[in-house]
Formats: structure tokens, sequence, C-alpha cells
């Protein structure tokens, strides 16, 4: 149930932001702030930047280039980054520039584009799929999306490579969208169904960015809470902080430009607020789900869902298709990426001058461990929910959401 340990491809080698070994920040990915957002896509209450409809993912076919905000610089600045080539792409996924299993996927699609152009050979394609799988091993979306691409793009001749490859990732990233969209309406249902009463605020508490900033939009744990802002239940939301990335504050910056109530805590706050009867419910996301149903996601995971089951409080995980590995059998089989040190030695913020800054609060010859995700068992998770609907976190669970995908024991 522990996981298997695998060093993150950066290692300790790395300065934060990190990166994979001798990977340096391409000179051709260059730097776009702005406070614009994107394109509209269709939702009457989209995922915003100040009102504007956002996402995380720009693809600019016409240019062989991807914009995506840079998720190292929230909360504090909004930054679009252009990437035009393979090893930007690699990067920015290594460096958690972008980050959240679905996005990590949707990005690695597009990346296997961004290396056609340069030739659509054998070899080209076969380089741009290891560089890619090799840049974060515990989110199995990554490999799940590079392995579509490969069977979509290996027959085909070498020439129409590169344009299936644009429109393949593009599919992969609007069926994200279409799935987590179903995954809110699911689990609202659900909420609906178990506890959410009438007139009184509905408190949930979640972990990590598992909202639009983690996929291609909607989110997938934030989905059904902007689902239920949305549809005027009223909902307050506990984000905890998730040390060492803090990806609760991208989460809470989310949460903010839509108008959800939100309130941020210390990870170490959750026990108490859920033995106190202040949260009644908790939902996560996932970076892989194995075929029995048991769940790994941001580490800290495990402790929310200990403390849900001994205080009685339902403790739900949200995941699309590309989330589910039922080659995997179980949580002990899945690799739990162990990143560098320096994201426990040094602190990052906004110094006096409001510029980024990173302060180092240990020795850099400090010890420490870094495990970036654990494994929740299955027994704890009240449902897991998908775009086909809830199921036990159970192998009999989830065959019965997938008949044709999970065998028997
Ligand atoms: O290391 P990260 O920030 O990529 O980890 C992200 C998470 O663990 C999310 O909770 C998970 O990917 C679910 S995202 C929809």
């Amino acid at each position: 149930m522990t996981g298997r340990i695998i060093p993150s491809p950066d290692g300790e080698r790395k300065r934060f932001p990190v990166g994979r070994p001798g990977m340096r920040r391409p000179a051709s990915v260059c730097m776009i702030r702005t406070h614009s957002g994107n394109h509209s896509h269709g939702s009457t209450h989209p995922m915003n930047v100040n009102g504007i409809p956002t996402r995380p993912l720009r693809p600019l076919p016409a240019d062989g280039a991807i914009e995506i905000i840079d998720q190292t610089q929230l909360p504090h600045r909004l930054v679009w980054q252009r990437i035009d080539s393979l090893d930007g792409c690699a990067w920015a996924i290594s460096s958690m520039q972008v980050r959240g299993a679905p996005l990590i996927g949707a990005t690695a699609a597009y990346g296997v584009a961004l290396a056609l152009a340069q030739d659509g050979s054998d070899a080209t394609l076969a380089a741009a799929l290891d560089c890619l799988g090799a840049t974060r091993p515990t989110a199995v979306n990554l490999h799940w999306a590079l392995t579509r691409m490969a069977q979509t793009l290996r027959p085909l001749p070498q020439a129409d490579r590169c344009p299936a490859a644009w429109a393949e990732a593009a599919r992969i990233a609007e069926e994200d969208v279409a799935q987590n969209a179903a995954i809110g309406q699911h689990a609202l249902a659900l909420w609906k169904d178990l506890i959410i009463a009438d007139d009184q605020v509905f408190n949930v508490m979640t972990h990590c960015n598992a909202g639009w900033l983690a996929t291609v939009d909607h989110g997938t744990a934030l989905a059904p809470i902007y689902a239920a802002h949305d549809a005027g239940i009223p909902v307050h939301v506990w984000v905890s902080e998730t040390r060492p990335r803090n990806q609760g504050l991208l989460t809470a910056w989310e949460l903010a430009q839509h108008g959800v109530p939100h309130t941020l805590i210390a990870d170490n706050a959750a026990g108490f607020l859920l033995r106190q009867g202040k949260v009644d419910a908790v939902i996560v996301g996932a970076d892989r789900i194995a075929a029995n149903g048991d769940v790994a996601n941001k580490i800290g995971t495990y402790l929310k869902a200990l403390a849900c089951a001994d205080n009685g409080i339902p403790f739900y995980v949200a995941a699309p298709r590309s989330t589910l590995d039922f080659a995997c059998p179980d949580g002990a089989a899945i690799p739990i990426e162990e990143r560098a040190g320096d994201e426990l030695r040094l602190v990052t913020g906004l110094d006096r001058t409001q510029q980024p800054a990173h302060l180092r609060q240990l020795p850099a010859d400090t010890d420490v461990a870094n495990p970036a995700f654990d494994v929740t068992p299955g027994w704890l998770v009240k449902a897991i929910i998908t775009e086909r609907g809830s199921c036990p976190a159970s192998r009999e669970g989830l065959r019965a959401l997938y008949p044709d995908e999970v065998g028997d024991d």
C-alpha cells in the first residue's frame, strides 16, 4: 500500500524551481506576462480570471507553439509562457510550471506535436515519447496520453504525423474538459442525495489543487464545488496549504476568481477541524487509481482520509478515466515521486519589493525526505467519482463502471 519510491527525474541537483538533470530552461521559451485571459468555451459560468474565461493551456497550432500559465508564479503573478519545443514542454512539466495529472497528460500530448514539427520520423517520435515520459512518474495521465499519441501516430505516414498529433492532442484536451464537467455533475448529485441540507452552508475540505489549473478545464475535485456554487448552493471550502509546494494557494486563488467562499488552513489543522464537525465532506483528485481502488494523490491525502474515517466524514476521490490505471494491481505498485530536498529547504514568496524570492529555512546539507504523493487505501474512500458516475473504491466498483477494462483478480 505504500507505493514504490522513485527519485524525481530532476533529483537533488536541481535548484528551485526544478527540472530534469542537465535540463535548463530552453532559450526558445519566452515569458509573456499578461492579465488577459484566453478563449471562451461555452460554459454558463466558465472558469475565469478576473471574469475572463481562461484555461491553463492554449494550443497555437498555426504558430507551432502552446501557451501555458506558469503555475510556479501563482498566486502572485499571472504569467503566460510560450513553448515551441519538446525540451520546453518537458521542462514545463518537470519544473511544475504545468502540474496536476490531467493537465500534465494534455500538455505532454501537445509536446509530441511540438517535437514532430522537426520531422515525423519514427526516431523523433520515439525520442519525444521517452523524453516526456521521463518527466514525472506518478500521474498516470501522462503515460496514458503518450500511449494514446503513440497508438494514433505510429501507423500514419511520417508526413501526416505532425498535424495528426495536434488533432489528437486537441481531442485529449477536449475530452478532459467534458469528463471533468460530468464529474462535477455526478458528484453534486451524490452530495445532494447524501449530505447537502437545504439552506445550510455545505463545508467541503480539499487538499492540493485539483481545480481548473490542474486540468484542461473545470478541475476534478473542484468541479462539483463550482457546480454547487453556480447552482446557488451555499458552499464553503477549507483549503489545505499542501506543503511543500503549496498547491493549496493555487486552489485559494482559483476559488477567489470564481467567487467561492473559502478559508486556507495549515495542513496540520485539518484533523482538528474534522473532529470539530466543521467539515461535511472531503474531496480530492488523484494522480493514479489502481485497479483495486487504491488512490495515489498529493502527499498528505492519506492523513485526511484517516481523520475522515475516525470522524465519520465521507472522503471522496474525483478523477477522469485517464487517471485510472487498470494495469496497476494495487497501491503498492504505484511509483511515488521523490522530489528535490530544496522544496523543503527553501520557501518561496514575494520579497519586500514584491519580487518573487526564495528564502532558505534550512542549511543546504540538512537531510530531508520529500515524497510528493501518498497512497490512500480504497477502504478509506467513500466513493470514486468519474465521468461515468460514482462507485466504491474497489475492483468490483471500478469493474461496474468500466466493465470492459477491469479484469478478474
Ligand atoms: O505535484 P502536482 O501538483 O502535479 O500534484 C497534483 C495533485 O496531486 C492533484 O491533487 C492531482 O493531480 C489531482 S489533479 C486534478
